[in-house]
């Protein structure tokens, strides 16, 4: 990607060149479509790789989940194998993203949307995010908040964030507002952290 590109692009400027992924975890080997222009599209990126080796399988049962900031989908197509009975909701506002993740998931009963065409009334039962950090504070607390808040009153969300990326910072703002964050795990820079609401 250029220094002008971002993956949060809506419309990505580089030029399409479609490429494989391997998504390799201990309960899942799967190939996935990419392309330039999303996030990581060299390989799994290695926190989210890191949110599903570790995210812990909540004992509630889970009717509903979301990959809040799809990509083309390797934490969606994990959730589809681990939550079977759900509906799984995958959104992006990388209209190109949006298209692998659809391409990816589609088949498999997965809702793939832009944010903007989710239904204002659904709630959440699970949500895993690798968020997206680089969109700016101000930004990424909107889009928090906004996806938080539609937890149901049992649900949790899981996010992965870098610690040189804010995540201390990310989880004391989130217990300043309506939610109680707490650290699950901590390797290689990164943390997994638990999001319920109060
Ligand atoms: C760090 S990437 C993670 C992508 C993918 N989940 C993965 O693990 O490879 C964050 C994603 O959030 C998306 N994003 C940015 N702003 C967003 C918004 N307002 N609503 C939904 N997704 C957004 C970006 O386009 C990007 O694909």
């Amino acid at each position: 990607m250029d220094s002008q590109s971002h993956y949060f692009d809506e419309e990505p400027d580089v030029l399409s060149r479609k490429s494989t992924v391997d998504l390799v975890l201990p309960d899942i080997t799967t190939t996935l479509t990419t392309d330039k222009g999303v996030f990581s599209s060299q390989r799994v990126d290695s926190g989210t790789n890191y949110l599903l080796q570790n995210a812990p399988i909540p004992k509630t049962v889970i009717k509903s989940a979301l990959d809040l900031g799809c990509g083309y989908g390797p934490i969606a197509r994990t959730l589809v194998h681990r939550f079977p009975e759900a509906n799984i909701f995958a959104i992006d506002v990388n209209l190109r993203a949006l298209s692998l993740a659809e391409e990816n998931l589609g088949d498999l009963g997965v809702s793939v949307l832009h944010p903007d065409s989710v239904d204002r009334n659904l709630q959440f039962d699970l949500i895993w995010s690798n968020p997206p950090i680089r969109i700016g504070k101000s930004k990424l607390y909107d889009l928090l908040e906004t996806w938080l808040s539609r937890l149901t009153t049992h649900g949790e969300a899981i996010l992965v964030v870098q610690k040189h990326l804010g995540a201390d910072s990310l989880s004391g703002w989130l217990n300043k507002n309506e939610f109680q964050a707490e650290k699950l795990s901590s390797k290689s820079g990164y943390r997994l952290i638990k999001v319920t609401k109060k």
